[in-house]
C-alpha cells in the first residue's frame, strides 16, 4: 500500500515512542527511516521498526542516553553513544564533524558504543548539503565469510560518500560491502527462485544457488571486497576500541543488551584544496558528461550514485511511499512488538 510521507513518519515515531524512546530520538529515527523508504532502500525503512521497538522495550537501546563528545585533537573527536539510538548518535556526531571540518578543513570523528544507525548515506548527505565531502563507515553484525574462509567473520560493513555539486544534485554513494543484502536472499526464498552463485555460501563455505542453503554472504569483488570490509572494521571497530570482527554483537542474539557498535565519520572541506566553486562546477560537469554517455546494451543511461534513489523518491513524492501491508498493519496496531526477534540467529530466523 502507499502512504503519504508525513503519515508514515508519524506512525513510526508513535510506535518507537510508545516502545520507550524519548520523543526527540523517536523524531530523528523516524525521519531517517522515512528517508530510506522514500529512496527505495526498503531494507532500512519501516521494516525495521518492530525490531527496534522490541529492542527498546527490552532495554537493548538506552532510551535516554548520556551522549558525550570529546575533542581529542584539532581535527579529531570521539562521540560516546552510551548504547543509545544509533541514528541519533550518528547524526549528532556528524554535526560535530561538520562543525569541526568547517573550522579546521578536515574532521575525523569516531562514534563509540551505539546501536544500529540504518542507511548511512543519510549522514554523508548531511555534509554534502554543507558543501563538504564526507565518508562514513560502520560495523555490522557478522554474516560474511572472509575471502577463502568458510565461517562468518565480518558484517555487511557499509561505506557511504557524500559529495556536493554546483546544482541541487548530490552524489551519495552508499553501499554494503557484500554482493547482496540478506533481504535479497529472503526475497528469492519466498519466490522459490535460485540465486546467482556469486551472492552467498553454504555451511561449508561453498558457493550456493539455493537460497535455503545460504549460511553466509560473500563480500563484493572477492579478495578486494574482503579487504575493504576489513578496513571498515579497522576504522570503525578496532581503532575505536569497540568489539571487532566476529566479536561484534549479533543483531538478534540478546535484545536486552547494548550493541556497542562503532562508526567513523571523515569530513573534508574541499575549499582547503581548490576553489570551492570550481570544485562544485566540475562535479556537476562530470555528472553531466556521465549522463550524456551512450549507454551500453541493456542500459537506458549512465546514472550517478544516488540518482536512482532520487528518481524513486520523486515517484513516491507524487503517489506516496510504498509500504508492505503487514508493516502498515503492525504500525497501526496497539502492539509494541510480537516478540519475533529476540534470541534469533543472525538472519532473524
Ligand atoms: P545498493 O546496492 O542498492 O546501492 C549501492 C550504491 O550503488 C548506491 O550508492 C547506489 O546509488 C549505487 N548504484 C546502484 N545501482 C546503480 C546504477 N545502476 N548506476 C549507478 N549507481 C548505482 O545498496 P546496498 O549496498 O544494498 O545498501 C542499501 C542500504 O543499506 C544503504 O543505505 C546502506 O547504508 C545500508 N546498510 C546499512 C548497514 C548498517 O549496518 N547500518 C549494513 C549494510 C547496509
Amino acid at each position: 500500500m502507499k502512504l503519504e510521507r508525513a503519515k508514515l513518519k508519524q506512525l513510526m515515531k508513535d510506535k518507537l515512542h510508545k516502545a520507550g524512546l524519548i520523543d526527540s530520538h523517536a523524531e530523528v529515527i523516524s525521519e531517517i527511516l522515512t528517508w530510506s523508504d522514500e529512496r527505495g532502500y526498503h531494507s532500512h525503512g519501516a521494516v525495521r521498526v518492530e525490531y527496534y521497538a522490541e529492542r527498546i522495550a527490552k532495554g537493548g537501546i538506552t532510551t535516554n542516553p548520556e551522549f558525550k563528545f570529546e575533542k581529542t585533537g584539532p581535527a579529531s573527536g570521539v562521540f560516546y553513544g552510551d548504547n543509545g539510538c544509533g541514528y541519533v548518535a550518528a547524526k549528532l556526531s556528524m554535526e560535530e564533524a561538520i562543525k569541526m571540518a568547517k573550522e579546521t578543513g578536515v574532521a575525523v570523528v569516531g562514534v563509540r558504543n551505539i546501536s544500529h544507525s540504518g542507511s548511512i548515506g543519510y549522514y554523508a548527505e548531511m555534509a554534502a548539503k554543507e558543501d563538504l565531502v564526507a565518508i562514513t563507515l560502520c560495523q555490522s553484525d557478522p554474516m560474511v565469510v572472509p575471502y577463502g574462509g568458510s565461517e562468518s567473520y565480518y558484517g555487511t560493513n557499509p561505506i557511504a560518500f557524500g559529495v556536493p555539486t554546483a546544482d541541487e544534485r548530490k552524489v551519495i554513494f552508499d553501499m554494503a560491502t557484500t554482493v547482496q543484502a540478506w533481504g535479497k536472499i529472503l526475497d528469492a526464498r519466498s519466490k522459490n527462485k535460485p540465486i546467482p552463485d556469486t551472492w552467498a555460501v553454504d555451511e561449508e563455505g561453498d558457493p550456493t544457488t539455493d537460497p535455503r542453503n545460504v549460511a553466509n554472504l560473500l563480500p563484493i569483488a572477492g579478495a578486494k571486497g574482503y579487504g575493504l570490509m576489513m578496513m571498515v572494521d579497522v576504522l570503525s571497530g578496532i581503532m575505536l576500541g569497540v568489539p571487532f570482527g566476529k566479536h561484534v554483537s549479533s543483531m538478534y542474539a540478546d535484545l536486552s543488551k547494548g550493541r556497542d557498535l562503532g562508526q567513523l565519520h571523515i569530513v573534508i572541506d574541499p575549499s582547503r584544496f581548490t576553489d570551492i566553486e570550481s570544485f562544485k562546477k566540475n562535479m556537476s560537469a562530470s555528472l553531466d558528461e556521465l549522463s550524456q554517455m551512450k549507454p551500453s546494451k541493456g542500459n537506458d543511461k549512465v546514472y550517478y550514485p544516488g540518482e536512482r534513489a532520487l528518481l524513486r523518491k520523486a515517484k513516491y513524492d507524487n503517489g506516496g511511499v510504498e509500504i508492505v501491508d503487514d508493516i502498515y498493519n503492525y504500525l497501526i496496531s496497539e502492539d509494541i512488538h510480537f516478540n519475533r526477534y529476540d534470541h534469533k540467529n543472525k538472519f532473524a530466523e
